[in-house]
């Protein structure tokens, strides 16, 4: 009975000792966020954090609900007034991950990666790791949307009443919708494993959580891991719209992608447009007629400068920066087109 006892007693006392310097070794794991960890380096909080103050009942589902549906039910569960007639979030911008590399901003990777998961290609970037942002609306932005990217540009909430207002071409969101949208968003945060780390860099970065390496070095690796923000070059139509970008071969695989994954993601069965595309001749024919035109209906206008919105009234189409498609992606739609139209 008494060995019993012992042997009770030294079990539990060593199952005491691992708790406890369990408890003292900090571990990094795969599934852990990228903000928490960057904040137990000593890196300072974002300022988008969720106001759970200033909103009581601000609630990821309900911002979920909104950036899918753009509607959602206020607190006396009745349906809000829809956010825009014309969009909702997810015509513009995915919500998973669309980047193979998070260094890199590489419209062709993106593409791959887009087909491989089945994601659209599209115009904005994604919402995934959209907290992990700190700089909204970049470069060249500022030409299209002039000083009201500056509240923007380094804050999270501006950045999305402007989007809801001039991109979605909608309402601003209430305060409680708004902290709603942001704690969806936080919902689909950067994780470690996103990050795509050596087990070198692991094991340094779990040392300097336990005071073993230096803090601030590893806030910087982390943070050369993923863009901080979505680089945007504005570009215009080539000179010559009929030459287009003669240095240039096309490749019709490739633009049959782009077509697949963007173009159509909003004209087919006038999704998000009243002008319809699909896979018939007569799309094709229509397209490849206008491409050497100075209108609006030839690809690289569109492309290049997107339709003007007409405030509130209609849908517009936003213009794909250099980062969203490549000179080269559009001379392989361009050869796409041409090809299906013969
Ligand atoms: C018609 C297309 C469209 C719609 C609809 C739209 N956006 Fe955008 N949004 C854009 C474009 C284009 C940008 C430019 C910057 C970028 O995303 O690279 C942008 C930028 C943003 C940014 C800043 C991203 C960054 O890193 O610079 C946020 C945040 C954002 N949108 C959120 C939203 C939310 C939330 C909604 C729904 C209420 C929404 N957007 C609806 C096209 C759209
Ligand atoms: C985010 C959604 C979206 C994507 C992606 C998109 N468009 Fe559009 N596009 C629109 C909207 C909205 C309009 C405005 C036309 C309307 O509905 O009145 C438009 C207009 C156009 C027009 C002019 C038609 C008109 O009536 O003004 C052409 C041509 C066009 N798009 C071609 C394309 C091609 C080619 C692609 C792929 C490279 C593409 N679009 C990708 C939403 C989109």
């Amino acid at each position: 009975m008494k060995s019993l006892f012992y042997s009770f007693s030294i079990v539990s006392f060593i199952l005491v000792l691992t708790h406890i310097s369990f408890l003292q070794e900090q571990t990094l794991n795969d599934q852990d966020n990228v903000s928490e960890i960057l904040e137990r380096l000593g890196d300072a909080p974002v300022s988008h954090k969720v106001d759970t103050l200033a909103s009581e009942v601000a609630s990821a589902e309900k911002g979920r609900e909104l950036v899918l549906y753009g509607i959602t039910t206020d607190v006396f569960n009745q349906k809000t007034k829809k956010q825009s007639k014309h969009f909702v979030c997810t015509s513009c911008h995915n919500i998973e991950r669309e980047d193979p590399d998070l260094r890199y901003s590489d419209p062709q990777a993106r593409l791959e990666y887009a087909v491989q998961k089945d994601l659209p290609f599209l115009q904005g970037t994604t919402l995934y790791g959209a907290v992990n942002r700190t700089s909204f609306y970049n470069d060249d932005y500022v030409k299209k949307y002039g000083s009201l990217v500056d509240k923007a540009k380094d804050n999270l909430r501006e950045a999305i009443q402007l989007c809801a207002v001039e991109c979605s071409q909608g309402r601003k969101l209430e305060t409680w919708e708004l902290e709603s949208v942001l704690a969806y968003l936080w919902t689909l945060q950067l994780k470690m494993e996103d990050l795509q780390l050596s087990e070198e860099d692991k094991q340094s970065i779990e040392n300097a959580l336990n005071g073993r390496a230096n803090k601030d070095e590893m806030i910087s690796l982390i943070k050369s891991k993923y863009l901080q923000a979505s680089p945007a070059t504005f570009v215009n139509p080539p000179e010559d719209r009929k030459i287009g970008y003669p240095d240039i071969e096309g490749s019709v695989e490739n633009g049959a992608l782009v077509y697949e994954k963007s173009c159509l993601h909003c004209h087919e069965e006038e999704r998000y447009s009243f002008f319809q595309l699909d896979n018939s001749k007569f799309s094709f024919k229509h397209l490849e007629k206008h491409i050497p035109q100075y209108t609006r209906y030839s690809l690289y206008q569109v492309g290049r400068y997107g339709t003007s919105p007409i405030n509130g009234k209609k849908a517009y189409m936003p213009n794909y920066t250099l980062e969203k498609m490549s000179h080269q992606q559009m001379e392989d739609l361009r050869l796409f087109i041409e090809t299906m139209a013969e």
